[in-house]
């Protein structure tokens, strides 16, 4: 038999050293540690400062995932890097490849904002299941500290900074019972962090526009609705999938990104709060970095082991949202 179903065989996770508590950042814009807490359950996050890079957060992750999964940098096949705040608009996978070592693998930046990761996981075990790739690094990072606006106290209190990593391989039994990945772009100008440029003439009536990135505008009250809508509804979608029921799920593991979110998922799913993951209160919501981080502490932790099933959810900017349900382990 050949090995084309896939296997999640490891994960690693990266965070910056530096946290901001809630309290602190009461400084920083008018705020308080009761007005987070109580609307989102984050207590603080962690920010890279100038001298931690994308690619530096994203190595040290897959670092962890590749000695956990047991295999070397130069067995990779494949490294995909979701992330929405590369080092490099021309991609990071790259740098990643070379710190790493892992001399024989392609490298690839994926964008689906706080989706990442689980469009990822589903593109990497396409790689997979058709037999071209045996072992895939993927890696959900992000800083958004660098693109918040933190005068803007809507948006800069919700986000942190963070890296996690997993090794999916080649495997005889097919361990990613069911997906479900979705698009509407019809509701982009929800959560964006545009371009924009001011119009230059190059020539004679030739112009070109000069910019730069600006910062997160998000409409809060229209991606919270979207959320607790979509997201329980696409995970039914997976489980079907998968000819799963919920209560065959041993964890509910969400993007993290706000625990009133998390929490009317899982009520609306019927799943117990003792299988629900959560870890945001720490990291606040670090957008493709969410899901692998919070999985990586939970098999850290020793609460998923390996044959737990997991359904996982990935939802935000695009706006784009998923869901995936497997089994960890080999
Ligand atoms: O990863 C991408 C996915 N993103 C998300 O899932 C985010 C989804 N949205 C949310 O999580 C919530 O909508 C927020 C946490 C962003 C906001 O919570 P909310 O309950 O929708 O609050 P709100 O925007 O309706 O604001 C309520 C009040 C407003 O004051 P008024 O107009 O009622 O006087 C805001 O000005 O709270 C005020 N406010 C704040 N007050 C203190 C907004 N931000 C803050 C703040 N501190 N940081």
């Amino acid at each position: 038999m050949q090995n084309l179903g896939v296997a999640i065989t490891g994960s690693g996770s990266a965070v910056p050293a530096t946290s901001l508590h809630n309290q602190i950042l009461s400084e920083v814009v008018e705020t308080s540690d009761e007005w987070i807490a109580t609307r989102t359950g984050i207590r603080q996050r962690r920010l890279a400062v100038p001298s931690e890079s994308l690619s530096d957060l994203a190595t040290a992750a897959s670092s962890q995932a590749i000695a956990a999964s047991g295999i070397k940098p130069e067995d990779l096949d494949l490294i995909l890097l979701a992330t929405s705040t590369p080092d490099d608009l021309f991609g990071t996978a790259c740098k990643v490849q070379a710190q790493l070592g892992a001399t024989n693998a392609v490298a690839f930046d994926l964008t689906a904002a706080c989706s990442g990761f689980v469009f990822g996981l589903v593109t990497a075990a396409q790689y997979i299941r058709t037999g071209v790739y045996k072992n895939v690094l993927l890696i959900g990072a992000d800083i958004l500290s660098r693109w918040v606006d933190w005068e803007d106290r809507r948006t800069c209190v919700l986000f942190g900074d963070g890296a996690g990593a997993v090794i999916l391989q080649a495997d005889k039994s097919d361990r990613l019972l069911g997906f479900a990945l979705k698009s509407d772009g019809t509701q982009n100008h929800h959560l964006n962090l545009a371009y924009a440029g001011t119009s230059q003439e190059l020539l004679p009536g030739v112009n070109i526009t000069k910019g730069t990135y600006q910062p997160i505008t998000m409409n809060g009250k229209e991606v919270y609705r979207f959320a607790v809508q979509k997201v329980p509804e696409i995970i039914d979608k997976a489980l079907f999938q998968a000819n799963l029921s919920v209560d065959q799920i041993d964890w509910l593991l969400l993007h993290q990104a706000n625990q009133r979110i998390i929490d009317a998922v899982a009520q609306r799913l019927n799943i117990p709060e003792h299988k629900v993951i959560s870890n945001l209160a720490q990291y606040g919501n670090t957008s493709a970095a969410s899901i692998p981080l919070a999985l990586d502490e939970a098999v850290r932790q020793g609460k998923i082991k390996p044959n737990d099933i997991v359904a996982t959810s990935g939802f935000g900017a695009g706006l784009t949202w998923g869901a995936a349900i497997f089994q960890w382990g080999r």
